[in-house]
């Protein structure tokens, strides 16, 4: 008798240092394979942002609390991409209670019965550790910090290319740095490197990873 066909939820966990490509690379696979995104940067946006307006990015446990009451129905992925609330999100990012209260959310988002693509920094590691699907995508920092330059030159936003680099680098060693999730590489995940690749190619080629580790 034929055992009954088993349908394997497509999980997808995309890692990778600020502006490597992996949102976009994230959204396009949710796309090409019909399935919800996560960019959980944004989660971590979000409360850095409300941090700010309350004048509290200082008081962890003011960080804590909003973690917690964060309701991702409402997040304006617009108004959460400023390099100043980035930098607030990197923060309140290497607050172990922040990551706490943030941590289910992401679980649950991942563990939807079809599949799911989340994005971030310890997606592979510690939110979907038994992915079938992993990706860490990086980039020089040279590389990053020109698209994230001209990202922000497109929203308006008034800077130069040294001091974008210069937050790259600070981002990284911070969020490679902290001792709670750390931006690593999964053991099992596939290193894509954008350097010398335009998003088409990049996209290509993240397609081929993922199909391979679907399948195996
Ligand atoms: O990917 P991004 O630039 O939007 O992320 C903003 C910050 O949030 C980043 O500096 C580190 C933090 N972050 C994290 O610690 N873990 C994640 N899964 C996603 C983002």
């Amino acid at each position: 008798m034929n055992s009954p066909l088993l349908i394997h939820p497509k999980r997808i966990a995309i890692d990778g240092p600020a502006a490597s490509g992996k949102g976009t690379l994230a959204r396009r696979l949710a796309l090409h394979f019909s399935l919800p995104h996560l960019d959980t940067g944004l989660l971590y946006r979000a409360v850095g942002a409300q941090c700010l307006e309350r004048g509290a990015l200082e008081d962890e446990a003011a960080s804590v609390e909003i973690a917690r009451a964060l309701d991702i129905s409402h997040l304006n992925p617009e108004a959460l991409r400023s390099a100043g609330i980035g930098e607030a999100a990197s923060v309140v990012a290497a607050r172990p209670g922040v990551r706490t209260a943030l941590l289910e959310l992401q679980r649950h988002f991942a563990a939807q019965p079809g599949g799911a693509v989340l994005d971030g920094r310890d997606i592979g590691t510690v939110i979907c550790p038994d992915a079938p699907a992993k990706l860490f995508v990086t980039a020089t920092p040279e590389v990053r910090a020109q698209r994230r330059f001209s990202e922000l030159e497109g929203r308006g936003e008034i800077t130069s290319l040294e001091t974008v680099l210069a937050d790259i680098r600070k981002r990284d060693a911070r969020d490679s740095g902290r001792s709670d999730a750390p931006l690593a590489m999964a053991e099992d995940a596939a290193l894509l490197d954008t350097s010398n690749l335009g998003i088409e190619a990049a996209f290509a080629a993240a397609l081929s990873l993922v199909e391979q580790a679907l399948r195996a």
